[in-house]
This record gives structure tokens, sequence and C-alpha cells, in this order.
């Protein structure tokens, strides 16, 4: 383990049960980042306490414990220590780190068996901006975990079944199949919607048809069928499309949609009714989870089967969650999807921990997800008030992002392949660097600043790294070291690539994708002031100095590279 973080929590608790006894070994030291010193440990002020001395005895107490330690430890303030790691000693982790392929990240041990529910669109509607974030926040959890050692299983919980459907397949008739096709390839599954509404709301033969072909549809008639495949294949080259435009890792085999849930359904009722799980009330099957009431203090009911005998969204995610922990063998599901479902995943937890369907063994997570706003503070919209389509949206980055480097004298390929990272990444990356569960505001300009906290001044410094090998015709690879720390911009570099593999770990255990972006934004910024003081192929630079330095800049590159595609953002060569 390189991260000095841990290596000093670990030697300050040894330091602690050395001077106070071993009860206190598992006291948290409070290591931070300190102005005054690489780092801070705060822990005599609370221990003090307890123990009823001066807080500056108790960390000289501390201090004495640390004398075979790497760096100087300084009393400081009421009680403070102030620790300085020991320029050697931040060098031969570094060095270490280089040559380590994992770049001091472990492995999750035993590795689990993670479930991840994301993206989730739903097939009668176009997919809009809510599973922009859903499916680019779920793609890097999956790739994290993927990167820690776990088995990942995406599950891309389509919205593609429910009565909306008899609709849209007479519509569908209507229109015929090879236009109704070509409309949904394109991604007009909302227009193609609103069509069929409009039919229903204002046409009486068209309704009796449309329900029809609900009953037909359920019943599982094979002519229905086709027509419902051909609205689904057509709807799913058009998600496909947008995975592809995003560089999303989901396939077809991820596909599994409410309608695979179908078969099960009723046996998901029985069973839970016949555990006395479920009982009938007002004509309804229900589940009432302990500890949720309504407004007026009576138990709130998860409906699992309508009074109308109909299934709905709670029936299809009990027999989803069942099948997860039965069938896949999940350790830890993540159900990665907006936040105004809260209650809804509280409650379908509690049933299923009920049913002992979810044993304590099996945790189940809702990655709660903010809204998407407009520069008005309201749910992100068009001009005309309608929700916006993906497509548009990603185009819309990708050209401003050509503006944005028209002027950098790249040939047209290359000026393409650019601005495709750029804007894509500026748009995903967006979306990562804000905690989750805020809602935030899209904002275009903000994202493809290429000064801040975004895509593009991340693909920035990495692609000037690239660069300095390109001109020093240096391979990276052949860049071993040894590393040698002088100025303080390489050592302060090296001191924060060090913390790359905790804030994996982090990043993974809490689900939290935008501590990744917060670590590597303060790496680029170190890149940059070292870059800015440090120089590594200049001429007069000692032969010794030069090759630490390329060192360095070896391991920031491979730091920032692996970092950016564990969170789906594409890294261009140059920029
Ligand atoms: N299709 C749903 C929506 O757009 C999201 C599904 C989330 N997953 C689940 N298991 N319920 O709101």
């Amino acid at each position: 383990m390189t991260d000095p973080q841990i290596v000093l929590t670990e030697r300050v608790q040894q330091a602690l049960a050395r001077a106070f006894g071993s009860e206190h070994a598992d006291a948290d030291p409070l290591i931070r980042p300190s102005q005054f010193a690489d780092f801070q440990a705060n822990v005599a002020m609370s221990l003090a306490k307890r123990l009823r001395r001066a807080p500056r005895e108790v960390a000289e107490a501390i201090r004495a414990e640390l004398s075979d330690f790497p760096g100087t430890v300084e009393v400081s303030g009421p009680g403070f220590l102030n620790i300085t790691l020991d320029d050697a000693w931040i060098a031969a982790e570094s060095g270490q780190m280089l040559a380590d392929p994992r770049l001091g990240a472990g492995t999750i041990t035993p590795s689990q068996t993670v479930v991840i529910d994301y993206s989730a669109p739903n097939a009668a509607k176009e997919m809009h901006v809510g599973h922009l974030r859903t499916t680019i926040v779920g793609d890097s959890l999956a790739r994290l975990h993927e990167h820690l050692g776990n088995t990942v299983i995406r599950q891309n919980h389509l919205g593609d079944w429910g009565t909306p459907f008899g609709m849209l397949i007479e519509h569908l008739l209507d229109i015929g199949e090879e236009a109704a096709v070509a409309q949904l390839e394109a991604g007009q599954g909302t227009e193609f919607y609103q069509a069929a509404r409009a039919k229903f709301d204002g046409d009486e033969d068209f309704k009796t048809r449309a329900r029809a072909r609900v009953s037909t549809l359920q019943s599982g008639d094979p002519a229905t069928m086709r027509l419902w495949h051909l609205f689904m294949d057509a709807t799913v080259r058009y998600f496909n499309k947008v995975y592809d435009l995003l560089g999303v890792t989901l396939t077809d085999a991820d596909l599994a949609g409410e309608s695979m849930y179908n078969p099960m359904l009723q046996k998901t009722c029985d069973d839970l009714e016949d555990a006395g799980t479920a009982e009938m009330s007002e004509g309804a099957l229900c589940v009432f989870p302990p500890g949720f009431t309504g407004s007026d203090d009576k138990p709130l009911p998860l409906i699992i089967r309508k009074s109308d005998g109909g299934y709905g969204y709670a029936t299809t995610d009990m027999a989803a969650i069942r099948y997860r922990v039965h069938d896949l063998k999940a350790d830890r599901i993540l159900y990665v999807v907006g936040s105004e479902q809260t209650l809804h995943f509280r409650m379908v937890f509690a049933a299923a921990r009920l049913a002992g369907w979810l044993p304590d063994t099996v945790t189940a997570e809702h990655v709660q997800i903010g809204m998407m706003l407009g520069k008005d503070g309201r749910r992100f919209k068009t001009r005309s008030g309608e929700s916006v389509k993906l497509t548009d949206l990603l185009n819309e980055a990708i050209d401003r992002a050509t503006a944005a480097i028209a002027d950098r004298g790249y040939d047209e390929a290359m000026q393409k392949e650019i601005a495709h990272a750029v804007g894509i990444g500026a748009v995903k990356y967006a979306d990562l660097s804000v905690s989750h569960d805020s809602d935030y505001v899209l904002d275009f300009d903000r994202m493809l600043a290429f000064t801040g906290n975004t895509a593009p001044y991340l693909q920035y410094a990495q692609a000037r790294i690239r660069s300095i090998f390109r001109r020093g015709g240096v391979d990276p690879a052949t860049a071993t070291g040894p590393i040698v720390l002088g100025e303080p911009a390489e050592r302060a570099l090296a001191l924060q690539l060090l913390g790359f593999g905790t804030v994996l770990e982090q990043a993974t255990a809490l689900s939290e994708p935008h501590r990744l972006c917060a670590f590597l934004y303060a790496t680029a910024s170190a890149f940059t002031d070292f870059f800015e003081q440090c120089p590594v192929l200049k001429e007069g630079v000692e032969a010794g100095t030069r090759a630490s330095r390329l060192a360095l800049c070896a391991l920031a590159l491979r730091v920032m590279e692996t970092g950016l595609d564990l969170l789906g953002v594409p890294v261009p060569e140059r920029m």
C-alpha cells in the first residue's frame, strides 16, 4: 500500500497503541492534508479529552513513539501533529508504484458479484436526459468494479412493457411496419408515442383497437408478439446508437427489460401471498413493509397486483430482486436510478427483506441520481417545453467542441476525433464530477472550458504529457527512473500520485465516481505546476534529473489515462 494517508494512519495507530494501550489501536488518527506540512494528525485533541490530559502532552507522547518514522513530526498549536514525509520515502514509493501494473490499486477480496441496474430508458418514449446520467454514472461504476476484480453483471432494466404498447402497436400498423421502424430507429420515439396518444384520446375506434391489443399482447398472441418485437428491436437499435456515441459498455447481452420478468410475475405474487408477506387490501395485493406510513399515518402499501388484476412496476422489481439474488448470485446490487424513485426502492428492498428474498449477506443500494436542470434552475427542457433529445444534446456538445479547437491546425480526421472526445468527454465528466445525488445545471460553456474541473482540462493535461514523450522521442514504457525528488513541484506531484489506489477503492465502495474526478483534477493541477516549474527535455537538464522527471511524467500519464478510462471519458492522443 503506497497511499501516504493510509500509511500514516497505520503508523499513528501503532504509536497510539504503544503510548496509551491497545484499546486505542483503532482510533481514527484524523489525518488531513495540511498547509504547514504534508499532513496533520488531529487525534491528540480528541484523545486528550478522553484521557483527561493536556492535548500537547498527548501529542508529544505520540510523537515520541514515531521515532522511526520516514519523515519529521512536529507538535504545533494546541496539539496538532504536523507530518512531513522524507523525499526519499516519497521517491521510493512512487518508484514502486511505477513498477506496479495496478498502480497501487488492490483487488477486492474476496471478489464480489455486483449487479448494476443502470440506463434503463423507456421504449415507449425517447431516451431523454434523465437517462443520460444514470447511463454514465452506472457505466463508470461498472468499470470501477471490474477494475478492482469484481464480477459485474450489467442489467439494463428497459421499460419495454405495459398498457401503452396496445396503442403503440396499433399506431405501428396504421403507419405501416417499414415507416414505423424507420421512425423508431431514428430516435423519434417521442413523436411516435405522441401521435399514438393523440389518436387514443381523440378516436374512439382507435381506442377500442388499442385496448383489445393490450389483451392480445398480454396473452402472448404470436402475431402481436411479432409486432412488439419489431417495435422493440427498432427502438433498441436507436438506444445502441446513443450508447455507441457515448462509448458506454452496455451491449444487447445486458438487456434485461421489464418484459423479461413477465413469466415470473404470477408466482411472485402467489409466493408472497402464500407466505403471508402480502395481503389483499381494497382489492389489491399489497405488501406493507414495516416503517412506511403515509401522511395519514396509515401503513403504506407496495402494490404488487392491482385491483384489476394487472401487475405494475413494483411487481417487476420484486421479481427482479429475487432473480438477481437467487439466479445471478449477487453479493451487491446497485440501482442507478433517479432520486425521485427513492421511496419505491426503499419499499422494494424492505419488502424483499421481509420475504426473505434479500438475505442480510446481500446489499441492495439505490444510487440516487439527481436531476439535470436548465440554466433557469428547472428540469432541463427545450424552449418549446419538450424534453431534449439525447442525440441532439450530444451532437451539440461535439459541434461546440469542434468550434473550440477549429483554429488549432489539425487535419480533418484528427479534428473530428478530438472534437468527439472533447464533446462527449465534457458531457460525461460534467455528469460524473458532481456528487451523483445532487441536481446540476447543464451549462455547455462551463463543461467545455479548458480550465477548471472539466474533461477538456484533464484531457489536455494528459495530451501534454504525451507530447513531452513525443518531442523527446521517448517511449513512456521505458521511462523507469529512478525517481529522485528535488523541486517542490515534483515532490508535490509524486505525493499526489500516491493516492490513486485509495481513491479508486473509495469511489467504488461508496459508489461515488466524483471522488475520482476530484483526484484527477488535483493530479492535473499538480502536473501543470510541475510542467511550468520543472523542465524535462530542456538542454542543460542533468541526465539523472531528466530520467527522474520522465519517470514522473510516465507515472502521471498512466494515472490520468487509467482514471479517465474508469470514468469512461475518452482520451485523445493530442489536443
Ligand atoms: N425505466 C425506469 C425509468 O425510466 C427505470 C428503471 C430502473 N430500474 C428498476 N429496476 N426499476 O424510470
